[in-house]
């Protein structure tokens, strides 16, 4: 017996720390942004008709037999039934997203999430947060190639994560001694992880000695700052989140846009700015006094940014 209607939500993620160098076996940190969601409803179709796939925002529309090939969406969809065994339901589950496309704040990641929630319920089954970030996983790989697993894991936990490759599923929870605000400024300007994450390979391919020492360097960085979340030391961040922009600069994936923005958000007050995500394009996320993440806001929108999402870890 399937349900009348299904509504599943996913958030956003925005990494603090570690990124591309998690991709080497470092840790990362990222947490999920609660303000921008993507969301999937699963509604019963006619007899026969099998599932059909609605994202207006993306202006798709296909049934999962005619579905195009390598679709994240129909792979999404078809995970899950064959994981859960089950036969392909009669209905229409639509997506609708709040979350930027290619700014680095894991929209395919929460749509695939949302999806995969709500189809298991739409069939009558549950699935832990693990198998969620799994499924979310193999999907991910079709956005980004060789994902570290950061997105999913966030994603699917909707909880900070100091995240590392091949660590016990559910080990990378962090608590957070005590709350911080956050703003995430997006440039507008595309981010493309898939060609950032082979560049960075491709250079440490060249000269793996010279990369190594940034992805360790990045690594210790993301493990101190672990500590000072779990401790509440929050004034201990920003000079650290300075310091792994210094780093990811180095390493080629910052552009004049995002230092741009990383200087406005330091000028505008904040402890600490820098890349977040794949780079290039994308966000960059910046530590701020509660008091003043506000005025610092207005201060980034003139600066240039496309938007700016205010929110509190922790
Ligand atoms: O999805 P994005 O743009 O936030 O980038 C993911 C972070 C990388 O470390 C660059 C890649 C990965 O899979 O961890």
């Amino acid at each position: 017996m399937s349900s009348p209607l299904v509504e599943s939500s996913a958030p956003g993620k925005a990494i603090l720390f570690g990124e591309h160098a998690v991709v080497y076996g470092q840790p990362a940190i990222a947490v999920p942004v609660l303000e921008v969601t993507a969301k999937a409803t699963v509604v019963p179709a006619r007899t026969g008709g099998g599932l059909t796939v609605v994202a207006a925002d993306l202006g798709q529309c296909f049934t999962l037999a005619t579905a195009p090939v390598g679709d994240p969406l129909a792979k999404a969809a078809q995970l899950t039934l064959s994981y859960l065994n089950v036969p392909e339901p009669d209905a229409t589950i639509k997506i609708r997203s709040l979350i930027p496309i290619a700014s680095g704040l894991g929209s395919g990641a929460a749509v695939a999430a949302s999806m995969i929630r709500a189809l298991a319920t739409f069939v009558d089954r549950s699935l832990s947060r693990d198998e969620v970030s799994q499924l979310v996983f193999e999907v991910e790989k079709i956005h980004h190639g060789t994902p570290s697993g950061i997105d999913n894991t966030v994603i699917a936990f909707e909880q900070p994560v100091c995240f590392q490759r091949g660590a016990a599923p559910g080990s990378e929870l962090l608590s957070v001694g005590l709350p911080f605000t956050l703003l995430i400024v997006n440039s507008g300007l595309p981010s493309p992880t898939k060609r950032l994450v082979s560049r960075v390979r491709q250079d440490w391919e060249r000269d793996p000695e010279k990369s190594e020492v940034l992805f360790e360097r990045i690594g210790d960085v993301a493990r101190e700052a672990c500590r000072h979340i779990e401790m509440g030391n929050v004034d201990a961040l920003g000079p650290l989140m300075d310091e792994n922009h210094a780093l990811l600069t180095k390493l080629g994936v910052s552009s004049p846009t995002l230092n741009q923005l990383v200087e406005a958000a330091r000028g505008a007050g904040a402890s600490g700015a820098k890349l977040s995500g794949a780079g290039q394009g994308g966000c960059i996320v910046a530590l701020v006094h509660p008091e003043e993440a506000d005025a610092a806001a207005e201060m980034l929108r003139e600066a240039g940014a496309a938007r700016v999402i205010r929110t509190t870890v922790g």
